[in-house]
């Protein structure tokens, strides 16, 4: 289907669904080094090829390491888990559910004033300058810095990814249908006010319950429309990060698209640049209605960045945002951006040397010879895991770890087929990475970062989203889905992946840093219930249990896996509402899941984030309402402003549904789960 088949097709309930289903064809055009060719070279099997792998198949070809499924007898006799909570039952409605014995509190919505002289939220009369002081749409990431030592003062970190205009105005409607005509300039900057972050200090009471600190010195938005900011590492000052309003290649106005995100050691906030590439415009399109580059002499990066693909109308309005204007403005978005929470007079920064591409988020760790390690997933069909390692240790100091992220190497990832993991240096110079191929400097391999990990083979992986290290080598990387993909890899073994899977990484001799590793399959997700998905957990797994499409993950303090799920639109093909699950790694009941939170319907999972202590988790609910809801019993159309399938969380009638954190306490306090 064309572009404006799918944005007219009655299957997408939303601009956002619509988004997802365009975005399902893959810019990487570089399928054929999958490593089903090795498989095929190597067995001359073409039938393991297509569809799922078989048991002995996959066995024979990847080992048994690859693959969890301990034997029954064995699981039932030892626990199921080291969980400890009554699993909550799966389903689906209009509110959000909690294991029984915690409390789910709502914290923080769109709307809440952040700054202290912020006016209460009017739905009915929003303002750009209003959207500016309150809490932004989408909340995506959740960080947490404590600000004293009982850790019951602190700031929370806040992503705001993106907005849905037919669930944010009334009598609006999506507007992707008709070339955003209701899209008034005041609308467009109140969509923008309503990117970007917040940072909002809150407060624990005796009683374990959270408040916001209304009138918190530090409390503060970071938006797209007016938040200054600066690049730096080695592509800043590039000839082609330099535009109209600065000739150096230092500066730019704002982030985008903040999915998840990270904390480094030293109390820095990374936010992630996800799906930028939406946010570009054009008004120059060839005769099929696609964007013409012809005039584009970078026209193969901005193809396999998708610039633009005009999801917004910022760029009717922004010169910024329209790359006929500002060919080169696109080049400063798909970055990590580092914010220091504890200083509100420092720029936020956006540092090169982590590489451009759909960061979805940037969790840290520490080698074991104490350098900085951070894990990047890029969320694209057939793109990359990334992880950047710091060339200098990392300070007990924090000032001396300011430009800590300036320096050091980006390395992408190549899963072999015997389970080892390579991971590929990004630097000019080595390998194909050469003036001669296209890459004159190391600014433009960052740059061109997707392109240049192409050139070095890394693996095409089935959307990589978060990717969480824990402090002994260990990582875990959630591979979402991808249903465009025909040819399994061996660390992607599901053709037309519905439910994705999760991989856990050991670096070798337990050093983040190290160059290889050892790669096996967590679990493949999907109905253990129903062959035909190829599903594998541990057979304790129950039917409440087992959940699809992992998105964004969280380590506990003990060092334990907690998952959140996106499903989109596809949330029916569960039938279950995107929740958190509690997911066992260790022992007999590794590959084990138990389901502690879910969902109002349309909504997705996003944060989580644990205190040091343990004993509060806060949760991100997105975009409830809004996914799927042609699929919801009894209500069985798009939702808008107007008709919305859930009223979540304040079930006010004047009020549309609205995404919120949400804190997690047990009842009666000590540690969850
Ligand atoms: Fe913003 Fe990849 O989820
Ligand atoms: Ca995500
Ligand atoms: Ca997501």
């Amino acid at each position: 289907m064309t572009r404006q088949k799918i944005i007219n097709s009655p299957e997408f309930g939303n601009k956002a669904e619509t988004y997802e289903a365009v975005d399902d064809v893959a810019s990487n055009p570089d399928l054929g080094r999958t490593i089903g060719d090795v498989i095929n070279a190597r067995y001359g099997r073409r039938d393991i090829m297509r569809g799922m792998l078989g048991v002995s198949a996959s066995t024979a070809l990847f080992g048994t390491s690859a693959l969890i499924a301990p034997s029954k007898a064995g699981a039932s006799s030892t626990p199921a888990s080291r969980y400890n909570f009554e699993e909550l039952a799966a389903g689906n409605d209009e509110t959000h559910h909690i294991a029984q014995g915690y409390d789910a509190q709502i914290l923080l919505r769109w709307g809440d004033p952040v700054t202290a002289d912020a006016p209460a939220f009017d739905v009915y009369n929003q303002s750009a300058a209003a959207q500016l002081q309150q809490f932004g749409y989408n909340n995506d990431f959740v960080g947490f810095v404590p600000m004293n030592n009982s850790g019951t003062r602190g700031l929370l970190c806040v992503n705001h990814e993106y907005t849905n205009e037919e669930m944010m105005f009334a009598g609006l409607g999506r507007q992707d249908r008709n070339e955003f005509s209701g899209m008034t300039p005041e609308l467009i900057d109140i969509e923008m006010a309503a990117h970007g972050g917040s940072i909002v200090e809150i407060v624990q009471d005796t009683s374990g319950k959270w408040f916001v600190v209304r009138d918190g010195q530090l409390n503060r938005r970071i938006t797209p429309l007016e938040t200054k900011m600066t690049l730096s590492g080695p592509a800043a000052g590039h000839p082609r990060l330099q535009t109209g309003d600065d000739p150096e290649g230092t500066q730019v106005i704002g982030t985008l698209n903040n999915c998840a995100g990270g904390m480094t050691p030293w109390g820095t906030w990374l936010m992630a640049e996800e799906n930028f590439h939406g946010y570009f415009w054009t008004d120059v399109l060839d005769a099929k209605g696609k964007p013409d580059l012809s005039a584009h002499p970078d026209a193969i990066s901005k193809k396999r960045y998708k610039i633009p693909s005009m999801w917004y109308a910022w760029g009717t309005r922004y010169d910024r945002f329209n790359i006929d204007k500002e060919p080169n403005y696109s080049n400063k978005f798909g970055w990590i951006v580092e914010v220091d929470p504890m200083d509100p007079n420092t720029t936020p920064i956006k540092r090169t040397a982590l590489g451009r591409f759909s960061h979805e988020g940037a969790e840290t760790t520490i080698s074991s010879d104490g350098r900085l390690v951070v894990y990047m997933g890029d969320d694209n069909r057939f793109d990359y895991l990334y992880k950047f390692v710091s060339d200098n240790i990392v300070s007990d100091t924090p000032s001396e770890n300011r430009n800590l992220l300036d320096e050091g190497t980006l390395y992408v990832a190549r899963f072999e087929v015997d389970g080892t993991l390579s991971w590929l240096p990004l630097v000019h110079g080595t390998g194909p990475l050469t003036a001669e191929n296209g890459f004159p400097s190391q600014a433009d391999v960052l740059i061109d970062t997707r392109l240049a990990a192409d050139a070095l083979g890394a693996t095409p992986m089935d959307r990589p989203e978060d990717a969480q290290p824990r402090g002994d080598g260990t990582a875990y990387v959630m591979l979402t889905n991808n249903r465009k993909r025909k040819t399994p890899n061996a660390a992607n073994p599901r053709a037309e992946s519905t439910f994705g899977h999760i991989i856990e990484i050991k670096e070798d001799h337990g050093n983040h840093a190290a160059s290889t590793g050892k790669w096996s399959i967590l679990i493949k997700c999907g109905d253990p219930s129903v062959a035909e998905v190829g599903a594998e957990w541990n057979p304790d797994t129950s039917q409440d249990g087992w959940f699809g499409s992992p998105d964004n993950c969280a380590m506990d303090a003990d060092g334990r896996l907690w998952v959140a799920t996106d499903q989109g639109a596809r949330w029916h093909k569960s039938g279950k509402s995107d929740g958190l699950y509690a997911v066992e790694t260790e022992g007999h009941a590794r590959g084990n899941s138990k389901l502690f939170f879910r969902c109002p319907v349309g909504g997705e999972l996003c944060g989580p984030c644990f205190t040091e202590d343990g004993e509060t988790l806060f949760l991100a609910v997105q975009h409830p309402g809004t996914d799927g809801t042609k699929y919801f019993k009894g209500f069985e159309r798009a939702s808008t402003f107007d008709d919305p399938a859930t009223r979540w969380p304040d079930f006010d009638p004047e009020m549309p549904p609205r995404p919120s954190i949400v804190v997690i306490t047990k009842r009666g306090g000590g540690k969850i789960a």
